[in-house]
Protein backbone atom coordinates (compact mmCIF):
# COMPACT_ATOMS: atom_id res chain seq x y z
CA UNK A 1 0.00 0.00 0.00
CA UNK A 2 2.79 2.51 0.90
CA UNK A 3 5.25 1.27 -1.67
CA UNK A 4 1.78 1.71 -3.94
CA UNK A 5 1.31 5.30 -2.90
CA UNK A 6 5.06 6.03 -3.19
CA UNK A 7 5.26 5.07 -6.52
CA UNK A 8 2.08 7.30 -7.66
CA UNK A 9 3.76 10.33 -6.01
CA UNK A 10 6.50 9.22 -8.09
CA UNK A 11 4.66 9.72 -11.03
CA UNK A 12 3.11 12.51 -10.34
CA UNK A 13 6.27 14.56 -9.79
CA UNK A 14 7.39 13.01 -12.81
CA UNK A 15 4.72 14.04 -14.65
CA UNK A 16 5.28 17.77 -13.38
CA UNK A 17 8.52 17.57 -14.34
CA UNK A 18 7.84 16.55 -17.90
CA UNK A 19 6.31 19.66 -19.79
CA UNK A 20 9.97 21.72 -18.49
CA UNK A 21 11.98 18.99 -19.72
CA UNK A 22 10.21 19.11 -23.19
CA UNK A 23 10.38 22.61 -23.17
CA UNK A 24 14.33 22.28 -22.80
CA UNK A 25 14.21 20.14 -25.72
CA UNK A 26 12.50 22.01 -28.03
CA UNK A 27 14.60 25.22 -27.03
CA UNK A 28 18.30 23.24 -27.30
CA UNK A 29 17.01 21.24 -30.66
CA UNK A 30 15.56 24.67 -31.66
CA UNK A 31 18.98 26.35 -31.23
CA UNK A 32 20.85 23.21 -33.15
CA UNK A 33 18.17 23.75 -36.20
CA UNK A 34 18.54 27.19 -36.43
CA UNK A 35 22.30 27.05 -36.27
CA UNK A 36 22.26 24.17 -39.04
CA UNK A 37 19.95 26.70 -41.19
CA UNK A 38 22.11 29.40 -40.42
CA UNK A 39 24.88 27.48 -42.04
CA UNK A 40 23.40 26.32 -45.24
CA UNK A 41 21.89 29.48 -46.00
CA UNK A 42 25.45 30.99 -45.68
CA UNK A 43 26.38 28.61 -47.99
CA UNK A 44 23.71 29.23 -50.49
CA UNK A 45 24.21 33.49 -50.20
CA UNK A 46 28.13 32.75 -50.83
CA UNK A 47 27.60 30.20 -53.69
CA UNK A 48 24.83 32.73 -55.38
CA UNK A 49 27.15 35.42 -55.28
CA UNK A 50 30.28 33.23 -56.75
CA UNK A 51 27.81 32.21 -59.48
CA UNK A 52 26.66 35.64 -60.15
CA UNK A 53 31.34 37.07 -60.13
CA UNK A 54 31.31 34.26 -61.93
CA UNK A 55 28.97 34.91 -64.79
CA UNK A 56 29.89 38.55 -64.87
CA UNK A 57 32.84 37.99 -65.43
CA UNK A 58 32.82 34.97 -68.18
CA UNK A 59 30.59 38.02 -69.52
CA UNK A 60 33.35 40.50 -69.31
CA UNK A 61 36.14 38.36 -70.54
CA UNK A 62 33.95 37.08 -73.84
CA UNK A 63 33.94 41.25 -74.45
CA UNK A 64 37.66 41.54 -73.76
CA UNK A 65 38.92 38.54 -75.57
CA UNK A 66 36.38 39.00 -78.90
CA UNK A 67 37.66 42.66 -78.61
CA UNK A 68 41.48 41.50 -78.33
CA UNK A 69 40.91 38.78 -81.53
CA UNK A 70 39.90 41.69 -83.79
CA UNK A 71 43.01 44.09 -82.44
CA UNK A 72 45.26 41.25 -83.31
CA UNK A 73 43.91 40.27 -86.13
CA UNK A 74 43.88 44.30 -87.56
CA UNK A 75 46.67 45.71 -85.67
CA UNK A 76 49.02 42.49 -85.60
CA UNK A 77 48.04 39.58 -88.32
CA UNK A 78 47.16 41.76 -91.18
CA UNK A 79 50.50 44.12 -91.24
CA UNK A 80 52.83 41.48 -90.51
CA UNK A 81 51.43 38.97 -93.33
CA UNK A 82 51.69 42.45 -95.94
CA UNK A 83 54.92 43.41 -94.45
CA UNK A 84 56.73 39.68 -93.88
CA UNK A 85 54.88 37.40 -95.97
CA UNK A 86 53.90 35.33 -93.09
CA UNK A 87 53.76 35.50 -89.15
CA UNK A 88 56.52 34.26 -87.66
CA UNK A 89 56.98 35.19 -83.70
CA UNK A 90 60.50 33.85 -83.28
CA UNK A 91 61.15 36.83 -85.06
CA UNK A 92 61.88 39.23 -82.15
CA UNK A 93 60.31 42.26 -84.18
CA UNK A 94 56.66 40.36 -84.75
CA UNK A 95 56.68 39.16 -81.53
CA UNK A 96 57.22 42.80 -79.64
CA UNK A 97 54.20 44.04 -82.22
CA UNK A 98 52.34 41.78 -81.06
CA UNK A 99 53.10 42.15 -77.36
CA UNK A 100 52.29 45.62 -77.94
CA UNK A 101 48.80 45.40 -79.36
CA UNK A 102 47.99 43.00 -76.58
CA UNK A 103 49.17 45.25 -73.67
CA UNK A 104 47.35 48.14 -75.50
CA UNK A 105 44.15 46.29 -76.14
CA UNK A 106 43.86 44.99 -72.26
CA UNK A 107 45.79 48.16 -70.52
CA UNK A 108 43.71 48.68 -67.12
CA UNK A 109 40.96 45.92 -67.89
CA UNK A 110 41.49 43.68 -65.22
CA UNK A 111 43.26 40.88 -67.35
CA UNK A 112 46.18 39.03 -65.36
CA UNK A 113 47.30 37.30 -68.64
CA UNK A 114 46.18 36.49 -72.12
CA UNK A 115 47.55 33.63 -73.81
CA UNK A 116 47.87 32.50 -77.77
CA UNK A 117 47.59 28.95 -78.74
CA UNK A 118 48.34 27.45 -82.17
CA UNK A 119 45.75 25.78 -84.29
CA UNK A 120 47.59 23.52 -85.83
CA UNK A 121 49.22 22.01 -82.91
CA UNK A 122 48.91 22.65 -79.16
CA UNK A 123 51.27 24.69 -78.42
CA UNK A 124 52.02 28.33 -76.92
CA UNK A 125 52.46 30.74 -79.52
CA UNK A 126 52.62 34.09 -77.53
CA UNK A 127 51.91 34.73 -73.69
CA UNK A 128 52.45 37.64 -71.39
CA UNK A 129 53.63 35.14 -69.28
CA UNK A 130 57.15 34.86 -71.31
CA UNK A 131 58.00 31.47 -69.21
CA UNK A 132 54.65 30.08 -70.97
CA UNK A 133 55.58 30.76 -74.51
CA UNK A 134 56.80 27.57 -77.03
CA UNK A 135 54.95 25.23 -74.18
CA UNK A 136 52.97 22.42 -75.71
CA UNK A 137 50.10 20.47 -74.32
CA UNK A 138 49.06 22.98 -72.14
CA UNK A 139 45.59 23.70 -73.85
CA UNK A 140 42.97 21.27 -72.37
CA UNK A 141 39.51 20.50 -73.59
CA UNK A 142 38.84 23.87 -73.52
CA UNK A 143 41.22 24.61 -76.16
CA UNK A 144 39.78 22.45 -78.08
CA UNK A 145 36.23 23.42 -77.27
CA UNK A 146 37.47 26.69 -78.70
CA UNK A 147 39.02 25.33 -82.01
CA UNK A 148 35.88 23.74 -82.38
CA UNK A 149 34.37 27.36 -82.46
CA UNK A 150 33.01 27.64 -78.87
CA UNK A 151 33.12 30.14 -76.27
CA UNK A 152 34.07 28.57 -72.93
CA UNK A 153 35.89 28.95 -69.49
CA UNK A 154 37.03 27.21 -66.46
CA UNK A 155 37.78 28.29 -63.01
CA UNK A 156 40.52 27.22 -61.07
CA UNK A 157 40.20 27.95 -57.48
CA UNK A 158 42.20 26.59 -54.47
CA UNK A 159 41.43 27.72 -50.45
CA UNK A 160 37.59 27.64 -48.48
CA UNK A 161 36.39 29.29 -45.11
CA UNK A 162 39.19 27.29 -43.70
CA UNK A 163 41.83 29.46 -45.05
CA UNK A 164 40.45 33.03 -43.69
CA UNK A 165 41.88 31.34 -40.50
CA UNK A 166 45.13 32.99 -39.00
CA UNK A 167 47.84 31.38 -40.88
CA UNK A 168 45.95 30.37 -43.43
CA UNK A 169 47.13 30.55 -47.38
CA UNK A 170 45.78 33.48 -49.28
CA UNK A 171 42.64 32.28 -51.57
CA UNK A 172 43.26 32.20 -55.13
CA UNK A 173 40.93 31.78 -57.67
CA UNK A 174 41.57 32.03 -61.50
CA UNK A 175 38.97 32.65 -64.56
CA UNK A 176 40.35 31.33 -67.87
CA UNK A 177 38.32 32.02 -70.79
CA UNK A 178 38.75 30.81 -74.20
CA UNK A 179 37.60 32.10 -77.44
CA UNK A 180 38.72 30.76 -80.88
CA UNK A 181 40.93 33.31 -82.96
CA UNK A 182 39.32 34.37 -85.84
CA UNK A 183 40.12 35.92 -89.09
CA UNK A 184 38.31 38.58 -90.10
CA UNK A 185 36.75 40.22 -93.34
CA UNK A 186 37.21 43.89 -94.70
CA UNK A 187 33.79 44.88 -93.24
CA UNK A 188 34.88 43.41 -89.47
CA UNK A 189 32.41 40.46 -90.26
CA UNK A 190 34.19 37.17 -88.85
CA UNK A 191 35.24 34.23 -90.70
CA UNK A 192 34.96 30.99 -90.19
CA UNK A 193 39.17 30.41 -90.14
CA UNK A 194 40.20 29.87 -86.78
CA UNK A 195 43.93 30.72 -86.54
CA UNK A 196 44.36 29.64 -83.01
CA UNK A 197 42.70 29.94 -79.23
CA UNK A 198 43.10 33.12 -77.28
CA UNK A 199 42.63 32.45 -73.30
CA UNK A 200 42.25 35.27 -71.25
CA UNK A 201 43.05 35.00 -67.57
CA UNK A 202 41.20 37.52 -64.99
CA UNK A 203 42.55 36.78 -61.18
CA UNK A 204 38.95 36.54 -58.82
CA UNK A 205 41.08 36.08 -55.57
CA UNK A 206 39.71 39.11 -54.19
CA UNK A 207 36.49 39.19 -54.92
CA UNK A 208 36.08 34.87 -53.89
CA UNK A 209 37.85 36.14 -50.67
CA UNK A 210 35.51 38.68 -49.93
CA UNK A 211 32.39 36.63 -50.69
CA UNK A 212 34.30 33.75 -48.63
CA UNK A 213 34.61 36.49 -45.65
CA UNK A 214 31.29 37.51 -45.77
CA UNK A 215 30.28 33.78 -45.48
CA UNK A 216 32.34 33.56 -42.82
CA UNK A 217 30.96 36.54 -41.33
CA UNK A 218 27.40 35.03 -41.13
CA UNK A 219 28.44 31.89 -39.66
CA UNK A 220 30.27 33.69 -36.72
CA UNK A 221 27.46 36.21 -36.57
CA UNK A 222 24.91 33.61 -36.22
CA UNK A 223 27.42 31.44 -33.77
CA UNK A 224 27.61 34.38 -31.29
CA UNK A 225 24.39 34.62 -31.22
CA UNK A 226 23.67 31.18 -30.76
CA UNK A 227 25.88 31.57 -27.90
CA UNK A 228 24.52 34.14 -26.22
CA UNK A 229 20.67 32.75 -26.81
CA UNK A 230 22.49 29.47 -25.73
CA UNK A 231 23.99 31.06 -22.37
CA UNK A 232 20.42 32.93 -21.67
CA UNK A 233 19.21 29.92 -21.86
CA UNK A 234 21.36 27.99 -19.85
CA UNK A 235 20.77 30.58 -17.03
CA UNK A 236 16.77 30.05 -17.36
CA UNK A 237 16.88 26.55 -17.31
CA UNK A 238 19.27 26.30 -13.98
CA UNK A 239 17.04 29.13 -12.68
CA UNK A 240 13.79 26.77 -13.40
CA UNK A 241 15.67 23.72 -12.04
CA UNK A 242 16.37 25.22 -8.70
CA UNK A 243 12.73 26.55 -9.02
CA UNK A 244 11.40 22.83 -9.55
CA UNK A 245 14.25 21.61 -7.06
CA UNK A 246 12.41 24.16 -4.37
CA UNK A 247 9.04 23.43 -5.12
CA UNK A 248 9.75 19.58 -5.08
CA UNK A 249 11.40 20.20 -1.21
CA UNK A 250 8.90 22.16 0.31
CA UNK A 251 6.28 19.99 -1.29
CA UNK A 252 8.18 16.92 0.77
CA UNK A 253 8.01 19.19 3.76
CA UNK A 254 4.63 19.94 3.36
CA UNK A 255 3.87 16.43 3.20
CA UNK A 256 6.03 15.07 5.79
CA UNK A 257 3.81 17.95 7.98
CA UNK A 258 0.44 16.22 6.77
CA UNK A 259 1.71 12.91 7.83
CA UNK A 260 2.87 14.22 10.28
CA UNK A 261 -0.34 16.15 11.78
CA UNK A 262 -1.99 12.95 10.96
CA UNK A 263 -0.01 10.89 12.99
CA UNK A 264 -0.79 13.10 15.84
CA UNK A 265 -3.99 13.66 15.30
CA UNK A 266 -4.54 9.63 15.76
CA UNK A 267 -2.72 9.60 18.21
CA UNK A 268 -4.73 12.22 19.89
CA UNK A 269 -7.42 10.49 19.94
CA UNK A 270 -5.78 7.36 21.03
CA UNK A 271 -4.58 9.45 24.11
CA UNK A 272 -7.85 10.98 24.61
CA UNK A 273 -9.47 7.59 24.98
CA UNK A 274 -6.52 6.19 27.01
CA UNK A 275 -6.74 8.80 29.60
CA UNK A 276 -10.47 8.85 29.60
CA UNK A 277 -10.53 5.33 30.97
CA UNK A 278 -7.76 5.91 33.34
CA UNK A 279 -9.34 9.14 34.76
CA UNK A 280 -11.59 7.20 36.69
CA UNK A 281 -10.53 4.26 37.93
CA UNK A 282 -7.68 7.15 39.09
CA UNK A 283 -10.11 8.56 41.02
CA UNK A 284 -11.11 5.36 42.55
CA UNK A 285 -7.72 4.57 43.67
CA UNK A 286 -7.08 8.02 45.04
CA UNK A 287 -10.48 8.05 47.19
CA UNK A 288 -9.59 4.34 48.60
CA UNK A 289 -6.30 5.19 49.39
CA UNK A 290 -7.66 8.74 51.35
CA UNK A 291 -9.97 6.27 53.66
CA UNK A 292 -7.48 3.33 53.60
CA UNK A 293 -4.85 6.29 55.31
CA UNK A 294 -7.21 6.91 57.56
CA UNK A 295 -7.55 3.50 58.36
CA UNK A 296 -3.74 2.35 58.64
CA UNK A 297 -3.57 5.38 61.14
CA UNK A 298 -5.83 3.28 63.33
CA UNK A 299 -4.66 -0.21 62.54
CA UNK A 300 -1.22 0.30 61.55
CA UNK A 301 -0.04 3.52 62.74
CA UNK A 302 3.03 4.89 61.48
CA UNK A 303 2.13 3.39 57.99
CA UNK A 304 0.00 6.18 57.42
CA UNK A 305 2.87 7.84 54.63
CA UNK A 306 2.32 4.93 52.20
CA UNK A 307 -0.97 6.16 51.68
CA UNK A 308 -0.48 9.36 51.59
CA UNK A 309 2.45 8.85 48.75
CA UNK A 310 -0.74 6.76 46.90
CA UNK A 311 -2.51 10.02 47.20
CA UNK A 312 0.42 11.95 46.24
CA UNK A 313 1.01 9.79 43.03
CA UNK A 314 -2.05 9.71 41.65
CA UNK A 315 -2.37 13.34 41.82
CA UNK A 316 0.47 13.45 40.09
CA UNK A 317 -0.88 11.54 37.47
CA UNK A 318 -4.65 12.96 37.40
CA UNK A 319 -1.91 16.09 36.67
CA UNK A 320 -0.46 13.94 33.99
CA UNK A 321 -4.03 12.50 32.07
CA UNK A 322 -5.45 16.28 32.43
CA UNK A 323 -2.50 17.60 30.40
CA UNK A 324 -3.05 14.73 28.21
CA UNK A 325 -6.60 15.49 27.50
CA UNK A 326 -6.20 18.93 27.11
CA UNK A 327 -3.65 18.21 24.11
CA UNK A 328 -5.77 15.52 22.33
CA UNK A 329 -9.11 17.26 22.08
CA UNK A 330 -10.35 19.83 20.37
CA UNK A 331 -9.76 22.87 21.84
CA UNK A 332 -12.33 25.92 20.81
CA UNK A 333 -11.29 29.20 22.68
CA UNK A 334 -14.50 31.12 23.63
CA UNK A 335 -13.41 34.66 22.78
CA UNK A 336 -14.29 37.55 25.71
CA UNK A 337 -12.53 40.73 26.08
CA UNK A 338 -9.43 40.12 28.50
CA UNK A 339 -6.67 41.73 30.06
CA UNK A 340 -3.29 40.02 29.52
CA UNK A 341 -2.09 41.87 32.49
CA UNK A 342 -4.66 40.42 34.68
CA UNK A 343 -3.72 36.76 33.89
CA UNK A 344 0.06 37.47 34.46
CA UNK A 345 -0.57 38.99 37.59
CA UNK A 346 -2.58 36.30 39.02
CA UNK A 347 -0.02 33.38 37.65
CA UNK A 348 2.69 35.14 39.22
CA UNK A 349 0.71 35.76 42.81
CA UNK A 350 -0.19 32.18 42.69
CA UNK A 351 3.53 31.02 42.01
CA UNK A 352 4.73 33.82 44.57
CA UNK A 353 6.07 31.15 47.53
CA UNK A 354 7.71 29.49 44.61
CA UNK A 355 9.52 31.76 43.50
CA UNK A 356 10.96 32.85 46.90
CA UNK A 357 11.70 29.23 47.84
CA UNK A 358 14.04 28.63 44.27
CA UNK A 359 15.36 31.97 45.03
CA UNK A 360 14.39 33.43 41.86
CA UNK A 361 13.89 37.09 41.64
CA UNK A 362 10.90 38.59 39.61
CA UNK A 363 10.97 41.62 37.10
CA UNK A 364 7.51 42.98 35.65
CA UNK A 365 7.24 45.22 33.43
CA UNK A 366 3.26 45.17 32.63
CA UNK A 367 2.11 47.71 29.84
CA UNK A 368 -0.54 50.33 31.00
CA UNK A 369 -1.55 51.33 27.48
CA UNK A 370 -2.52 47.71 26.78
CA UNK A 371 -5.72 47.01 25.65
CA UNK A 372 -8.23 44.43 26.46
CA UNK A 373 -7.99 41.49 24.01
CA UNK A 374 -10.44 39.04 22.80
CA UNK A 375 -9.12 35.94 23.72
CA UNK A 376 -10.15 32.56 25.83
CA UNK A 377 -8.95 33.13 29.25
CA UNK A 378 -8.60 29.99 30.49
CA UNK A 379 -7.05 29.14 27.66
CA UNK A 380 -4.36 31.64 27.63
CA UNK A 381 -3.91 31.57 31.55
CA UNK A 382 -2.68 28.08 30.70
CA UNK A 383 -0.22 28.91 28.33
CA UNK A 384 1.13 31.44 29.93
CA UNK A 385 1.26 29.36 33.40
CA UNK A 386 3.32 26.53 31.27
CA UNK A 387 5.90 29.16 29.83
CA UNK A 388 6.49 30.60 33.48
CA UNK A 389 6.57 27.07 34.62
CA UNK A 390 9.38 26.04 32.15
CA UNK A 391 11.10 29.06 32.89
CA UNK A 392 11.29 28.48 36.38
CA UNK A 393 12.20 24.89 35.88
CA UNK A 394 14.53 25.98 33.76
CA UNK A 395 16.84 27.95 36.89
CA UNK A 396 17.02 25.15 39.90
CA UNK A 397 19.65 27.08 41.66
CA UNK A 398 17.31 30.80 41.41
CA UNK A 399 17.80 33.16 38.94
CA UNK A 400 15.93 36.12 37.54
CA UNK A 401 12.72 35.60 36.14
CA UNK A 402 11.47 39.14 33.81
CA UNK A 403 7.92 39.38 32.31
CA UNK A 404 6.95 42.02 30.47
CA UNK A 405 3.51 42.94 28.35
CA UNK A 406 3.99 45.03 25.91
CA UNK A 407 1.58 47.01 23.11
CA UNK A 408 2.83 47.40 19.38
CA UNK A 409 0.97 50.07 17.73
CA UNK A 410 1.90 50.14 14.33
CA UNK A 411 1.37 46.07 13.93
CA UNK A 412 -1.47 46.42 16.48
CA UNK A 413 0.02 43.43 18.46
CA UNK A 414 0.69 42.50 22.20
CA UNK A 415 3.94 40.94 22.80
CA UNK A 416 4.01 38.55 26.10
CA UNK A 417 7.60 38.60 26.71
CA UNK A 418 9.00 35.77 29.07
CA UNK A 419 12.59 35.54 30.35
CA UNK A 420 14.59 33.56 32.09
CA UNK A 421 18.42 33.49 33.31
CA UNK A 422 18.10 29.19 33.21
CA UNK A 423 20.33 27.49 31.27
CA UNK A 424 18.70 28.12 28.03
CA UNK A 425 19.05 25.54 24.44
CA UNK A 426 20.64 25.03 21.68
CA UNK A 427 19.44 26.02 18.29
CA UNK A 428 18.94 22.17 17.09
CA UNK A 429 16.90 22.09 20.44
CA UNK A 430 15.02 25.24 19.88
CA UNK A 431 13.62 23.27 16.52
CA UNK A 432 12.12 20.82 18.79
CA UNK A 433 10.32 21.99 22.26
CA UNK A 434 7.11 22.32 20.31
CA UNK A 435 6.76 18.85 19.06
CA UNK A 436 4.76 17.20 21.47
CA UNK A 437 6.29 14.81 24.00
CA UNK A 438 9.59 16.43 23.62
CA UNK A 439 10.91 17.33 26.73
CA UNK A 440 14.60 16.53 28.85
CA UNK A 441 12.65 16.31 32.14
CA UNK A 442 12.13 13.21 34.49
CA UNK A 443 9.33 13.88 35.08
CA UNK A 444 7.56 16.14 32.20
CA UNK A 445 5.74 15.11 29.42
CA UNK A 446 6.97 17.21 26.81
CA UNK A 447 3.37 18.59 25.98
CA UNK A 448 3.68 21.78 27.85
CA UNK A 449 4.99 23.71 24.96
CA UNK A 450 3.01 21.43 22.17
CA UNK A 451 0.10 23.14 23.97
CA UNK A 452 0.92 26.57 24.41
CA UNK A 453 1.65 26.25 20.46
CA UNK A 454 -1.81 24.81 20.02
CA UNK A 455 -3.22 27.68 21.94
CA UNK A 456 -1.44 30.66 20.83
CA UNK A 457 -2.22 28.98 17.08
CA UNK A 458 -6.00 29.31 18.15
CA UNK A 459 -5.57 32.73 18.72
CA UNK A 460 -3.96 33.56 15.24
CA UNK A 461 -1.12 34.58 17.32
CA UNK A 462 2.73 33.30 16.62
CA UNK A 463 5.01 32.28 19.45
CA UNK A 464 8.80 32.45 19.03
CA UNK A 465 12.15 31.51 21.28
CA UNK A 466 15.54 33.22 21.72
CA UNK A 467 18.15 31.39 23.44
CA UNK A 468 21.78 30.29 23.33
CA UNK A 469 22.78 27.81 25.75
CA UNK A 470 23.99 28.86 29.05
CA UNK A 471 22.04 32.35 28.30
CA UNK A 472 18.47 31.80 29.22
CA UNK A 473 15.74 31.96 27.14
CA UNK A 474 13.48 34.31 26.51
CA UNK A 475 9.66 33.14 24.78
CA UNK A 476 7.77 35.83 23.00
CA UNK A 477 4.03 35.42 22.30
CA UNK A 478 2.57 37.61 19.67
CA UNK A 479 -1.11 37.89 19.49
CA UNK A 480 -3.82 40.00 17.31
CA UNK A 481 -5.31 42.72 18.75
CA UNK A 482 -7.93 43.92 16.72
N1 LIG B 1 12.75 28.35 29.64
C1 LIG B 1 13.36 27.25 29.19
N2 LIG B 1 14.71 27.13 29.32
C2 LIG B 1 15.34 26.02 28.88
N3 LIG B 1 14.74 24.97 28.27
C3 LIG B 1 13.39 25.03 28.14
C4 LIG B 1 12.63 26.16 28.56
N4 LIG B 1 11.33 25.94 28.26
C5 LIG B 1 11.27 24.72 27.69
N5 LIG B 1 12.49 24.17 27.60
C6 LIG B 1 12.84 22.86 27.05
O1 LIG B 1 11.77 22.46 26.24
C7 LIG B 1 11.35 21.15 26.60
C8 LIG B 1 9.87 21.00 26.32
O2 LIG B 1 9.13 21.80 27.18
P1 LIG B 1 7.67 21.41 27.47
O3 LIG B 1 7.08 22.43 28.39
O4 LIG B 1 6.97 21.17 26.20
O5 LIG B 1 7.79 20.04 28.18
P2 LIG B 1 8.35 19.76 29.63
O6 LIG B 1 8.43 21.04 30.40
O7 LIG B 1 9.60 18.98 29.49
O8 LIG B 1 7.23 18.83 30.20
P3 LIG B 1 5.80 19.31 30.75
O9 LIG B 1 5.69 20.76 30.46
O10 LIG B 1 4.84 18.52 29.96
O11 LIG B 1 5.85 19.01 32.17
C9 LIG B 1 11.73 21.04 28.03
O12 LIG B 1 11.92 19.69 28.39
C10 LIG B 1 13.01 21.82 28.09
O13 LIG B 1 14.11 21.02 27.73
MG1 LIG C 1 6.83 22.37 30.56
Amino acid sequence: MVERKKTEEDAASIASLKPFRLVKFFSYSGLAVFLLFTLVLSWIISNHAKKVLLERSEAYAFVVAENLSHQVFQQFVLPTVVRYGKIALRNPEQFARLDAVVRNATHGMRIQAVTIFDSRENIISYSTVATRIGRTGEGGIEYRKALAGNNNSVVRSTGSLLNLLPGGRPISSQLSTFIPFRQYQANNQKRDVIMGVIEVVQDLSEDVEAITKLQGSIILTSMLIMSALFVVLGFIVARADRIIDARAEERRRLEQQLHQSQRLATLGKMVASVSHEIKNPLGIVRSTADILGKRLKSVAPGNEHLAEIIVEETGRLDGIVREFLDFARPQEPKMAPTSVNDIFSKILKFMEPELEQQKIVLETSLSQDMPRISLDQGLMHRACLNILVNSVQAMPGGGKLTVETRYEKATDMAMLVVSDTGGGMSLEKQGHIFTPFYTDKNRGTGLGLAIVKNIVDSHQGTIFVDSKEGEGATFTVALPVG
